[in-house]
């Protein structure tokens, strides 16, 4: 099959941008950071034309990838579109710890390991490449904890667009050398995310980079909105009664709740929403301190730690965007200890055989946690977030050493 047979040709549905804070319009086909106020920018559609020209039975017939969803994506023109082989990331049940747990609704792991990059951070990046290609960028730069400057660099250099990468310099090794091998430039910066931003920023005119930070350019939660869009697909177009998503930036659970208002628009799905529920480490926990508190905006965290290192963002612009949306779905938000986070790696993989992110696995540490205070019912049907390929991080070294010439008590073995 040709490319262009995997990508749908169609008409484009986007009407404009707007103000995530005050709803100003901006004009679309053009570039944009942070709106006129300084907060994040949404993308909008004709929802009712696309209601109009998209059907399930449509969608069905396509290939299994995220570009099936065209029609709410803001790409323009085929030749813009940059793929690395994308696929539908599949659903993987947990019914052994289910089990173990006393839970009888599922558990379901969404597996973004699968994807491009090894990570979900391939979705929104994937996007923000297209859009740049679509608009003439020919530089982006970017803060990253590992995995979205591994995903901008691959997309970037796909597009043969420079890319300019700055992590703190305790990023996981294998992030480090992927982001170069894929191509880009990486600054290891002795601080922390928001550090790295701050330089993105200061060096935006003079370098002449476009700032692709989370949520400072609109496009990375349009690709993130596929997560939404392909698990209401998955699960027969009838949403979970839980989502636990390891949240830094936030920008996969705002896309998400976008997702959602966007396919009920179009009638593919009802009402009905899952409870949103923003897992953070205790170490690094601006969101939950910011929803226990009924606060609209997360305050910085000081001093933020955690062997999850995807969700170490100690501030995040679109904060008010994740609460909303945690509030509006009648969700919370918890933080996890990295105790929990490494006793649920472990327990997942040795007794499911399946080897989760340490982001994943505090939405694991979560469900439990929130299981047994209560906030979920034994009988939800909920959706754990697996953002990363669990082979990306770094491993206890393990293995028995074993002599073959000397004598061997196979009795023991
Ligand atoms: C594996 C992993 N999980 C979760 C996150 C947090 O994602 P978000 O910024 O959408 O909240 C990241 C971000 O770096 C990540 O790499």
């Amino acid at each position: 099959m040709s490319f262009a047979g995997l990508v749908p040709e169609t008409p484009n549905f986007v009407t404009h941008l707007e103000c995530g804070m005050t709803g100003e319009k901006l004009p679309a086909g053009q570039l944009h950071n942070l709106s006129p106020q300084g907060f994040p920018i949404l993308v909008r559609y004709d929802l009712a034309g696309v209601k109009k020209a998209l059907t399930r039975e449509k969608l069905a017939s396509r290939a299994p990838n995220w570009w099936r969803y065209r029609e709410l994506l803001p790409v323009r023109k085929t030749e813009n579109v940059v793929s690395l082989g994308e696929v539908m990331t599949p659903l993987l049940n947990l019914p052994r710890l289910a089990k173990k747990h006393g839970a009888t609704g599922d558990i379901i792991v969404k597996d973004e390991g699968r994807l491009p990059t090894g990570s979900f951070k391939a979705r929104g990046l994937a996007l923000a490449v297209c859009m740049a290609k679509e608009l003439g960028v020919t530089k982006m730069a970017m803060p990253t904890n590992g995995n979205a400057g591994a995903a901008l660099a691959a997309y970037a250099s796909r597009a043969g667009i420079e890319s300019v990468v700055f992590c703190p310099d305790d990023t996981p090794q294998v992030n480090m050398n992927e982001i170069v091998l894929q191509g880009a430039r990486l600054y290891k910066v002795n601080g922390l995310i928001n550090d790295c931003g701050k330089l993105v920023g200061a060096g935006k005119e003079t370098a002449g980079w476009f700032d692709t930070s989370t949520l400072k350019e609109p496009y990375r939660i349009e690709g993130k909105k596929t997560m939404g869009l392909e698990l209401a697909e998955q699960l027969g177009w009838e949403l979970p009664d839980a989502i636990f998503y390891p949240t830094g930036g936030g920008t996969g659970l705002i896309g998400m709740w976008k997702a959602f208002e966007e396919l009920e628009a179009i009638g593919f799905i009802g009402s009905k929403r899952p409870k949103m529920i923003a897992v953070q480490a205790t170490g690094c926990a601006p969101i939950v301190r910011a929803w226990e508190g009924n606060e609209r905006h997360a305050k910085l965290w000081e001093n933020a730690h955690t062997v999850a290192a995807g969700i170490r963002v100690p501030a995040a612009i679109g904060d008010f965007l994740i609460l909303d949306a945690v509030r509006n779905s009648n969700g919370f938000a918890l933080a996890v200890e990295d105790a929990a986070i490494t006793a649920a790696l472990d327990e997942v993989a040795k007794e499911e055989g399946f080897l989760m992110c340490p982001e994943g696995a505090a939405t694991y540490a979560a469900w439990k946690q929130a299981l047994s205070d209560g906030r979920v019912k034994k009988s939800d049907r909920v959706v754990l977030w697996n953002c990363a390929a669990g082979l990306k991080y770094p491993m206890a070294d393990g293995g028995t050493p074993l002599d073959r010439h000397g004598p061997i008590d196979y009795a023991k073995l």
